[in-house]
């Protein structure tokens, strides 16, 4: 069986200049292992803050790879480089501001500053693109938290049949219609 690739995108100018390392590629890595009983495989990029890189690194990862899923983390705060919402919209057919806001509830328990991360969600063509803040702790909590929707979207996208751990996280598809 083939594995189906997802797109693993840390957006930091530091990682990415190896001044230090990226621990939220690796992070989300081992969430999707956690959940993700389909085999898969990741497709791993780290990107500076520049927003026509990130817009391409998204692109390529959709109408060349495949990706049904493309996972970024970093760069969604309030700093003048924080640009990731923006490529992520720049790419984007439609946005899906639903992961975000979730995303943020979830993480407002744990941090007052949830609020500053404007992380978003959108598709491309057959692709779902979801931001994550850059904090490697932010990643479980908010996959945690939009994952029982993510097979169900891919579904309705297009995408590949994806199956989850129910031990882990129970992915939610609504009854077929008769
Ligand atoms: N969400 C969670 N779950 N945990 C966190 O520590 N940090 C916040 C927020 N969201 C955080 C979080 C902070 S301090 C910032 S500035 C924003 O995410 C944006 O982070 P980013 O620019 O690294 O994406």
């Amino acid at each position: 069986m083939t594995s189906i690739p997802i797109g693993v995108v840390t957006v930091s100018d530091r990682a990415s200049a190896g001044i230090y390392e990226d621990r939220g590629g690796p992070a989300i890595i081992a969430e999707l292992q956690r959940i993700l009983t389909t085999p898969w495989r990741a497709e791993s990029r780290v990107i500076a803050d520049e927003r026509p890189l990130i817009a391409y690194t998204l692109t390529d990862l959709s109408d060349r790879l495949h990706c049904p899923l493309i996972v970024t983390t970093g760069g969604t705060g309030p700093a003048l480089r924080d640009v990731t919402p923006e490529a992520t919209e720049d790419v984007c057919e439609k946005m899906m501001p639903g992961f975000g806001e979730l995303m943020r509830s979830v993480s407002l328990q744990s941090v007052p500053t949830a609020i500053l991360s404007r992380q978003t969600a959108g598709i491309r063509g057959n692709s779902l693109i979801i931001n994550l803040p850059g904090k490697p702790t932010a990643i479980a909590e908010c996959l945690a938290a939009v994952f029982p929707a993510i097979p169900y979207c891919i579904d309705l996208i297009g995408g590949p049949y994806l199956e989850t751990d129910p031990a882990v996280c129970r992915a939610f598809r609504p009854a077929a219609k008769t």
